[in-house]
């Protein structure tokens, strides 16, 4: 099918053609999906659905199978059982078509050392059939975009490891997909350049397109995902937003709130309204489920006793706080993440 440039923003038809027939819903879909090498498990029955858009971040130590996960998702890998299917292609038997519309960046690609950052983008887009002038076009703006312009005539084995990483991720962006697997898309990249990745991933993500992260980086992944799923020795054994997950391990919201003067006699009355966890002279924590509707009470109660508040806020609680305790504890007794 012709590629065509539209409006000036390039796009390609196929791709076009498959978010146009495209019926919404999940664009990602694994059920039992298990992978097994020799005796080892290392991907046990996962099911996993990501719908179309959303931004999902796999989490998990080294070895929990996140890049197995991708590489049969991307089909790039055989289940052992199970099966995958992305925009309704099955990973396996429709692998064409999978390829087609993702974008895969894995670790440690083998990149063609001796060939140029420019002439590798070019080979790779002319196999993916780009036509050559939308091909020029799109890898300059990627190139430009990832800073890797200047470098582009150097040999790819010349490339310092963070110039590799920016170059695969350039080539896993250069047909304009529409679905993305990033296996750890900014691990060997210095702040700066990460930070262009983010933002390409945030564009990326505000154009609808369905992407998959792995990453070791939670705020990375808190940043970018719209959903958590954590994976420990092949298993999802947690899922959620992280609010979400916030919330279920963590309990509800704690407040913090600063008084302009020391408290007197007060205490009693804000402990009838509020449970206190912590105190000291001028300050105190409450644990509450509903702020919004107890953090209006509060402040009335303390203008009535005249009390002067420097700042009521929320202790701010990190995705890594969640993941350290899921990982743990492993999975909930309740079951209730999943
Ligand atoms: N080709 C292979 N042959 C044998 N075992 C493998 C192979 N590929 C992966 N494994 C094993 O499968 C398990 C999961 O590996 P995987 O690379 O998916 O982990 P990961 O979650 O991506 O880890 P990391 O965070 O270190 O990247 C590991 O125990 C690994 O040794
Ligand atoms: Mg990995």
């Amino acid at each position: 099918m012709p590629p065509d440039e539209g409006d000036g923003k390039l796009t390609i038809s196929g791709l076009q053609e498959g978010r146009k027939f495209w019926g919404g819903g999940d664009m990602i879909e694994a059920k039992g999906l298990t992978k097994k090498f020799a005796d080892f498990t290392a991907v046990n029955q996962l099911d996993l659905l990501v719908a179309e858009g959303e931004v999902l971040a796999i989490l998990g130590p080294n070895g929990a199978g996140k890049t197995t996960t991708v590489r049969m998702l991307g089909s790039i890998l055989k289940p052992t059982a199970g099966y995958a299917k992305v925009a309704g292609f099955d990973t396996v038997r429709e692998a064409a078509e999978v390829r087609r519309i993702i974008g895969l960046l894995t670790e440690f690609p083998g990149l063609y050392t001796r060939m140029q950052g420019m002439e590798y983008l070019d080979f790779f887009g002319e196999l993916q059939g780009l036509p050559k002038t939308i091909r020029l076009e799109r890898i300059e703006k990627l190139l430009k975009q990832f800073q890797l312009w200047e470098v582009r005539e150097k040999r790819l084995g010349e490339y310092s490891k963070g110039m590799k990483q920016k170059l695969t991720l350039t080539r896993a962006m250069l047909h304009d997909p529409q679905v993305l697997f990033l296996d750890e898309p900014t691990s060997t990249m210095d702040p700066q350049s990460a930070k262009l990745v983010r933002d390409a991933i945030l564009e990326l993500r505000h154009e609808k397109r369905t992407i998959i992260i792995c990453t070791h980086n939670l705020a990375e992944a808190e940043l970018l995902a719209d959903r958590i799923a954590i994976i420990r020795q092949g298993e999802i054994i947690a899922e959620g937003t992280p609010a979400a997950l916030k919330q279920q391990l963590l309990g509800d919201a704690v407040m913090e709130l600063r008084l302009a003067r020391p408290l007197n006699g007060e205490l009693h009355n804000i402990v009838d309204l509020v449970e206190v966890i912590e105190y000291g002279e001028t300050w105190l924590r409450y644990r509450t489920p509903q702020p919004d509707v107890v953090n209006p009470t509060l402040l009335q109660l303390l203008a009535e006793q005249k009390l002067p508040v420097i700042t009521l806020s929320e202790v701010t609680r990190s995705l890594e706080d969640v993941y350290l305790k899921i990982i743990a504890h492993g999975r909930p007794e309740n079951g209730g993440l999943l």
